[in-house]
């Protein structure tokens, strides 16, 4: 199969042309799968076949050993190609005969421990021809790095790189380090997806401080990917790509700083693939969501939305921006126009999807290249900022997917890096800080710490390459709340109990140790190892959906392994002797219940029910978001939201949790589960379960923290028994501040007042549509807390001139969906102006 040659100087018109001419070639026709360590014929979890490497016409006489893995992580998508292994004492090669030009080389490794072969000694090469892929690699801790920066818990790792093949042959080589002894290189899978030139764009730019200039690269570069992000949507798998298999991850992990809010395309719209942008670059699903800054364009105009990915220092990276509008008003030009900044340069001045795509719901992509510098890994920082030179109509930007490859540097042949550091030690006493930091203080890995002085000769040639000047600036290092220390336990296994250790861990269930009891049986605390407290919940055998609950909880929990900070983790099971035990982190506060009525705790303030609402928020928008088909609690009430030492929430208590099977918010019909009082009543009318279930429990755990009583109390008048009903009727009068927690009363202002209100109502709608989704609903939440925390600043604060010129320049042109007053929003503004308050 050939594709049209493609000068990277080539005007748009010969682009469009050629894309039309790829498209029609674009079916691969010599797609490779191989299962390491198989000798039969498998299919995976898509139904793509894939062969044993064993007899295989590639692997002739392979070496090394077929191993098959000794524990299958929850994780693992299916067996094929996960569960067996070549393992290589000595250098292999297999090789695949295959037509030139380019294509995807997924290498996929499992790394655990296959037989006598432990993990640790794992440590290789792979060459791919000449090409250097993977040097000195550690394939357990670039997967224990991988999920714990991206917050997902897989054990696995999928290595994408593309390469163009000249020589009518892929030679793939696997090499042992011969640097440490008793190493041995081991692969699970190999797969081959030919494809067209998806690399060259007409206008790529490379972004060089002031000077943007058109960059080209050589057409047989090789790639590495880096990040593959449908933003501000669901993660899409290999099965709903438009073509070569490739996984879209979801980009809330990578998001530091203000959210913005996700949003996907109006429905009346039918979202086209413009000429310029063949069907295979991307599929809908990436087009059809999107994240954008927010409502209000106050608070865009004094805020970046930004990613941070860490990526291989000393590479170039090309970075593709997908883009799309999907949602009226914006048809238009200059409705809509931002700034696209890549580690703190400009990218882009004057972004307006309209004028580069042609219209609304009609698809487009810019690409950048960038240089890094230094050693080890480093982060990329990708921001986007609203641009008001052309007066715009709304201060807002927008971005719909974004791809980042690292690029094989010019006449060098490697795409190895380091490997990427390990997750922090868990923090052994957590009392002298309060945000856990995100990167290693030191670590095998190394980040760079004199950079300036570690500008190698690699980089350098890289500039005399591209006779540029870089202007680098110290790197700070950035602390990011949304992922914890990971535990103390060992990240690849929800560790297993004996009997013996928990009985020896709660002193034989001695009633001393008993914190809380239920339904489910009783929860003892337990001390294990060197006296770590832990939570430990012994499961009611007698209690029928007992066993059923159990293993939810186990295979929800252990999805969700690497520790978010706001779902409580579970540390390990026990099951033996017909036990069902679980074990989890202890939370020193207990349950949020207990702080708010019925109780001789103190007085929880205002403004920390306002972060506990917020924390409880992100957990549950990270179980809605944070897999590829997220997660639905179903039973979210104000005690399953459990308080750890400093008062930080966590959701707790998945054992009526289900998996959802939807994209777009389509249901699943389940008999009804969950607590009275806080069920959605849609989902008991119609037994359809949506995410949007949780959004109204949600909103009746709001009105609790906010009213402190009951969601149900069958001891008060009739109309007042339900929390929900009652509390909308208030509202509807106008006197809901009447039945409010008086002991927040003072403390609550009138702005954070009304916003947390107007969220609550709206979690609490009767119809699931009319509810806002988890992202929107923390969004509104943060905003409520700093509605709530500027009032302090109100007073101290005077704003310069320029400024006051921005609110000017706004106030002609409301922002598109503003609910919050002028005065509000000038609070926010002086909020925001002094971030220190947060
Ligand atoms: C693995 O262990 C088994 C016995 O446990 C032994 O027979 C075999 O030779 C070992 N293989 C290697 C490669 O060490
Ligand atoms: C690979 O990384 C793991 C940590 O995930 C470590 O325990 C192991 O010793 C490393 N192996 C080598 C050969 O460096
Ligand atoms: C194995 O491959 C590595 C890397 O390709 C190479 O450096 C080494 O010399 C090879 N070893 C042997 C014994 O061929
Ligand atoms: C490997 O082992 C041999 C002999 O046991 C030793 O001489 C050599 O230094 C070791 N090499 C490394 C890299 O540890
Ligand atoms: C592969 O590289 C050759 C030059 O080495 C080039 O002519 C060809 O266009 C490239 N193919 C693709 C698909 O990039
Ligand atoms: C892309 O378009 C081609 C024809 O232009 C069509 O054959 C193919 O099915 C489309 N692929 C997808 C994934 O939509
Ligand atoms: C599509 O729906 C939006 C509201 O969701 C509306 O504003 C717009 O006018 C509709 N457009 C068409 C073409 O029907
Ligand atoms: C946004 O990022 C750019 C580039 O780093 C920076 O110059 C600007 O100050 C940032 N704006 C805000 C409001 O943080
Ligand atoms: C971008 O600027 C921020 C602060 O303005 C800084 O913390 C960060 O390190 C910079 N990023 C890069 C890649 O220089």
């Amino acid at each position: 199969m050939a594709f049209p040659i493609l000068p990277a100087t080539l005007a748009l018109l010969a682009l469009v042309s050629l894309a039309v001419a790829a498209g029609d070639n674009s079916t691969p026709s010599e797609q490779i799968f191989l299962n390491c360590g198989e000798s039969e014929e498998n299919y995976d979890d898509i139904d793509r076949t894939w062969d044993g490497d064993a007899d295989s016409k590639f692997a002739p006489s392979v070496k090394g050993v077929a191993a098959t893995a000794s524990y299958q992580d929850h994780s693992l998508p299916s067996n094929v190609p996960w569960m067996t292994a070549r393992i290589f004492t000595s250098n292999y090669t297999y090789s695949f005969p295959v037509s030139s030009g380019r294509m995807f080389l997924r290498l996929y490794f499992y790394p655990i421990s296959y037989g006598n072969y432990t993990v640790s000694d794992a440590y290789f090469s792979v060459t791919a021809t000449n090409l250097v892929l993977l040097n000195e690699f550690n394939a357990s801790q670039t997967a224990v790095s991988n999920a714990y920066f991206s917050g997902m818990s897989s054990a696995y790792l999928v290595l994408e790189f593309s390469v163009n093949v000249s020589t009518g042959s892929l030679d793939l080589t696997f090499a042992p380090s011969a640097h440490r002894n008793g190493s041995y290189a081991f692969v699970n899978g190999i797969e081959i997806i030919p494809t067209p030139d998806i690399f060259t764009a007409a206008n790529t730019r490379l972004v060089n401080g002031d000077n943007p200039a058109p960059f080209s690269f050589s057409p047989d570069t090789a790639f590495q990917t880096m990040y593959r992000l449908n933003v501000g949507g669901p993660a899409i798998s290999p099965r709903y790509d438009s073509g070569f298999y490739r996984s879209w991850g979801i980009d809330f992990p990578y998001i530091f700083g203000a959210y913005g809010v996700t949003f996907s395309k109006d429905s009346n719209l039918t979202i086209e693939y413009t000429p310029q942008v063949p069907n295979y670059t991307a599929p809908l699903g990436v087009y059809d969501t999107a994240r954008s800054m927010g409502r209000n364009s106050q608070i865009n105009l004094n805020y970046n939305l930004t990613w941070i990915l860490p990526v291989d220092a000393g590479f170039s990276y090309l970075l593709r921006f997908h883009f799309c509008e999907i949602q009226y008003p914006i048809t238009k030009e200059n409705q809509r126009s931002f700034f696209i900044y890549i580690n703190n340069q400009t990218a882009e001045e004057q972004m307006d999807i309209i004028a580069w795509s042609g219209g609304i719901a009609r698809t487009t992509y810019t690409d950048y290249v960038i240089l890094t510098i230094g050693s080890g890994q480093v982060d990329m920082w990708v921001a986007l900022h609203p641009d008001i030179s052309s007066r715009p109509e709304y201060f807002d930007a927008i971005l719909n997917g974004l791809e980042v490859f690292k690029l094989q540097s010019y006449g060098l042949n490697n795409l190895a890096g380091l490997n990427p550091p390990l997750p922090p030690e868990p923090d052994v006493n957590p009392s002298h800080s309060d945000k856990p930091s995100y990167l290693p203080k030191a670590s095998g890995g190394g980040k760079s710490k004199g950079v300036a002085g570690a500008v190698g000769g690699f980089a350098v040639l890289l500039i005399a390459c591209f006779g540029i000047c870089i202007v680098y600036r110290r790197k700070k290092k950035i602390t990011k709340d949304y992922v914890n220390p990971m535990s103390t336990l060992p990240s690849n296994y929800c560790r297993h109990f004996s009997f013996a250790e928990v009985q020896a861990a709660t002193n034989s269930f001695d009633q001393s140790f008993l914190l809380g009891k239920g339904g489910f049986g009783n929860v003892y605390l337990g001390k294990i190892d060197n006296g770590t407290k832990v939570a430990i919940k012994r499961c009611n055998p007698m209690s029928k959906q007992g066993v059923h609950e159990f293993q939810t909880e186990i295979e929800m929990l252990s999805k969700f392994r690497h520790r978010h900070r706001h779902l409580v983790s579970l540390i390990g099971y026990c099951e033996d002797k017909s036990e069902m035990i679980l074990v989890y982190d202890y939370m020193a506060h207990g349950t949020l219940r207990e702080h708010l009525y019925n109780t001789r705790r103190p007085t929880l303030l205002w403004h920390q029910r306002l972060e506990i609402c917020i924390g409880a928020a992100r957990g549950l928008h990270y179980l809605h978001t944070g897999s590829e088909q997220g997660i639905i609690h179903r039973d979210i009430k104000t005690t399953n939201i459990l308080l750890d030492d400093k008062l930080v929430a966590k959701v707790s208590d998945f054992g009526l949790s289900k998996a959802s099977p939807d994209i777009e918010n389509t249901h699943m019909s389940t008999a009804v589960k969950g607590t009275f009082g806080y069920l959605d009543p849609e989902y008991f009318r119609l037994q359809r379960l949506t995410k949007k279930s949780d959004v109204y429990s949600f909103g009746v755990v709001l009105l609790e923290i906010l009213c402190a009583r009951p969601a149900i109390n069958t001891l008060l008048p009739e109309e007042q028994v339900s929390l929900r009903d009652w509390a909308l009727s208030c509202r509807k009068e106008g006197v809901l501040k009447e039945i409010i927690d008086p002991r927040v009363k003072e403390e609550i202002t009138p702005e954070c007042f009304s916003k947390f209100a107007e969220i609550a109502e709206q979690c609490v709608a009767d119809r699931s549509i009319d509810r806002p989704a988890m992202g929107d609903v923390l969004w509104n939440l943060e905003l409520a807390l700093q509605l709530q925390d500027s009032a302090s600043y109100n007073s101290s604060c005077t704003r310069g001139a320029s400024s006051r010129q921005i609110i000017e320049v706004h106030s002609n042109k409301p922002s598109i969906h503003s609910t919050v007053s002028t005065a509000a929003q000038e609070d926010i503004f002086s909020a925001i102006m002094h971030p220190e308050g947060r």
